[in-house]
């Protein structure tokens, strides 16, 4: 029987921080270390045109996904790597599923909402076609298992009504995509409003983060007095504890949680303990990634390989759907 497979990508917006890094690359690794699954990850970097974006640097972004995907421990001996745009497949198939999906579906889907409130003048078709693409991202590899975080649940709902839709309708036999949910399925903004993303200045830490800056940014979490009757289930004082109960563990989180409700919390240890168990985690990662940048050669090869093989599997699905859909 042939592996099941699973698909997933990151947009190349800028560097990737925490919140990309539990919620998303973590599942990838740990999927691609097992036996049962055939792992493919791409750098959506045609997503990346969905909202405003510097055309001189998405080629630095996009390796530099690549680089974190590598040095953050996706084996490329195990997983296909490979750049969106350059597996033109994706897009045919995208425009196919386009005619099985209602406008008024995609118009009131909250995370397009959300990205036009974000940014208003970007209100484009491309944008609200997102969600359409990702379920061609996903679906062309018949993939069943997709490794994001919780916020991308909408978007793998619509790539399930596209396989239903599709398989009723043409006969095909698309997986429903599930999402493989991590533990960091939901990292808060260190401003304590939100998730940590990339488009919120002083909501993230990097994953190239060093000691110092780590130890600056948690700095500027808002706290409170360090003591209460409850304890805050929103804001700076609970991003905290989220932090600390995924990279110092459950029991620490408790220790603190009880030192809220007793005699107090002092935040500037508390920040300073939690900032060296964060690097301490993101070491290895950087001291991988400078080896990596000094071989550019072999972050290429990676890529090439990915898309020859990316594209074997996408082409023959895409020539089996327009067979089916009557396009010779
Ligand atoms: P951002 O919102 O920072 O631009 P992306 O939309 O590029 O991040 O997300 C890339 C991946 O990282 C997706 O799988 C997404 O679900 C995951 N992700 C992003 N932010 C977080 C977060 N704060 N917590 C958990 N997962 C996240
Ligand atoms: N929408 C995802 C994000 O913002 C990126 C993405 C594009 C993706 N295509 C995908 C994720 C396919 C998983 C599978 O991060």
């Amino acid at each position: 029987m042939s592996k099941r497979r699973v698909l997933s990508g990151i947009r190349a917006t800028g560097r990737l921080h925490l919140g990309n890094y539990l919620g998303a690359v973590k599942g990838m690794v740990e999927l691609e270390e097992s036996d049962k699954y055939e792992t493919l990850y791409m750098v959506a970097d045609l997503h990346s045109l969905t909202t405003p974006y510097d055309k001189e640097k998405l080629q630095e972004n996009v390796k530099n996904v690549v680089l974190d995907y590598l040095s953050a421990g996706i084996n490329p001996e195990k997983s296909t790597i490979f750049i969106q745009s350059q597996v033109p497949e994706h897009t045919e198939l995208f425009y196919l599923f386009s005619t099985v999906v209602s406008l008024a579906r995609m118009m009131h889907l909250p995370t397009y909402k959300e990205k036009i409130a974000q940014h208003p003048k970007s209100s484009t078709v491309a944008l609200l076609n997102y969600p359409v693409l990702m379920a061609s991202d996903i679906l062309i590899y018949k993939a069943g298992l997709v490794p994001v975080g919780i916020d991308q649940e909408p978007h793998l709902e619509i790539a399930r009504e596209i396989a239903r839709k599709m398989n009723a309708t043409y006969g095909l036999d698309f997986l429903e995509p599930k999402r493989f949910a991590t533990k960091g399925e939901y990292v808060p903004s260190l401003t304590g409003e939100g998730k940590m993303s990339k488009s919120v200045d002083g909501s993230f830490i990097n994953l190239t983060d060093d000691l110092e800056a780590i130890k600056k940014k948690l700095s500027k979490v808002p706290t409170d007095s360090g003591a209460g009757d409850m304890l805050p289930k929103e804001g700076g004082v609970a991003t905290l504890f989220t932090l600390i109960e995924l990279f110092q563990g459950t029991n620490e989180r408790i220790k603190y949680e009880e030192q809220y409700i007793g005699s107090g919390i002092k935040y500037s240890e508390l920040k300073e303990k939690l900032s060296e168990a964060i690097y301490e985690d993101l070491k290895p990662i950087q001291e991988k990634r400078s080896e990596l940048e000094s071989d550019p050669e072999y972050v290429d090869k990676v890529i090439k390989e990915g898309a020859e093989k990316a594209r074997k599997i996408a082409s023959e699905t895409l020539k089996e759907v327009k067979q089916k859909m009557g396009l010779g």
